[in-house]
């Protein structure tokens, strides 16, 4: 009898451990998620259940199957270009380098007023197939995303209130490609990864004009629902993606993909901070707006113009040959008939002389 009271009560200690356990594993926005491994991104649903939902970031954009809507009008950085004076704060968080942006930065020409929280890149590693993009475009990806994080503050009092409601949040995706030159304002945030090597290190960075990491072309986007592209995935993001698309470097980008760990200096086995994008998410029947028409003629490329002038050129040529050959026939045949009709002439003049020289012999 004490044996099996001893037994029971062991069998619930363990049954409590194991609950406990489960608990600290769902209540964890803490859980140490990761791209790949053990909490990698096809686990992260199992930790975080809205990563499973219907409605996840990034897409793969077919810009075949995009819906034009003339409503969407340019996005309207708001307080983008006076920084101020305080230094921003640049965290290596150890999934991102995040920048935090200063309250009155914000966001119009959306249904309502977002205010600017704050921004960080996705990327790849060197010599990585793709890229590290989050979003795609017809399948393409790029060397590496922006992200600008903002909360609706027209209808929430704070970030905390409006993170998990489906208007709560919006985010402006640009797509950063390579060029030859060193781009200025990414050198703001690039030229200060050295500082911050390590997960939870954090660097001041003078302010600075944020509305040069944007593309241009405000006005060229696309736009739908979606989520927050990392743990814990809530449903509450309206995206725009800009076409233009912005470039560093090939040093710039090979110091943003080499240059963070995601392990603490301690470790001995220091885990370079790379791929930190996640996979494209199925649309499941969502609606992607664009805010420019369908191109009309189909973009032809550089060849294929030069083909189509020379093409056009030798049939105006061959044309004019033709007419040319056409003129000449005409004309050679008008010049063949005229002594024919002299002939006729002087044949039918003939006889009527005979007769005006015959007509008075009777
Ligand atoms: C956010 O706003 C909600 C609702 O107004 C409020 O209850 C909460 O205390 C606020 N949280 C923070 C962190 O300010
Ligand atoms: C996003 O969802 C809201 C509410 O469900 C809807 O009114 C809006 O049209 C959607 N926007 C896009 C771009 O699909």
């Amino acid at each position: 009898m004490g044996k099996s009271n001893i037994m029971e009560f062991f069998g619930i200690v363990i049954i409590k451990l194991i609950l406990f356990q489960q608990w600290t594993n769902c209540a964890g926005s803490d859980t140490h998620w990761t791209y790949t491994g053990s909490v990698g991104q096809f686990q992260w649903s199992e930790y975080f259940p809205d990563c499973g939902g219907t409605k996840q970031s990034p897409i793969d954009v077919e810009t075949a199957q995009v819906q034009h809507d003339s409503s969407l009008t340019p996005v309207r950085p708001l307080g983008y270009r006076q920084p101020g004076k305080e230094p921003f704060t640049l965290t290596n968080n150890g999934h991102t380098v995040e920048m935090s942006l200063p309250g009155w930065m914000g966001l119009g020409g959306l249904p309502w007023i977002f205010t600017a929280l704050q921004l960080h890149l996705h990327w790849g590693s060197s010599g990585s197939r793709g890229g590290g993009s989050e979003h795609t475009i017809d399948g393409h990806s790029s060397a590496a995303e922006l992200h600008v994080v903002h909360y609706n503050s027209e209808v929430y009092a704070n970030v905390s209130a409006a993170k998990k409601q489906s208007d709560g949040l919006a985010v402006l995706g640009v797509l950063i490609e390579t060029g030859e030159d060193t781009n200025p304002a990414f050198e703001n945030i690039i030229g200060y990864l050295g500082s911050i090597k390590h997960p939870g290190m954090t660097v001041s960075v003078p302010a600075f004009d944020v509305q040069t990491l944007l593309p241009l072309n405000l006005g060229r986007y696309f736009r739908y629902n979606g989520s927050l592209t990392t743990p814990p995935c809530y449903q509450s993001v309206l995206w725009t993606v800009f076409t233009e698309r912005v470039k560093v470097s090939h040093t710039q980008l090979r110091k943003l993909e080499t240059t963070l760990f995601s392990s603490e200096s301690e470790e001995s086995h220091s885990i370079p901070l790379q791929d930190n994008f996640r996979n494209t998410q199925p649309l499941n029947h969502r609606m992607v707006l664009a805010s420019f028409p369908p191109e009309t003629v189909p973009i032809y490329s550089v060849g294929e113009v030069c083909a189509m002038v020379i093409g056009a050129l030798c049939g105006c040529i061959g044309l004019a040959v033709i007419a040319c050959f056409v003129v000449k026939t005409i004309r050679s045949k008008e010049t063949q008939k005229e002594p024919k009709q002299d002939v006729v002439f002087k044949t039918t003049s003939d006889p009527e002389k005979e007769e005006a020289t015959t007509q008075p012999e009777p």
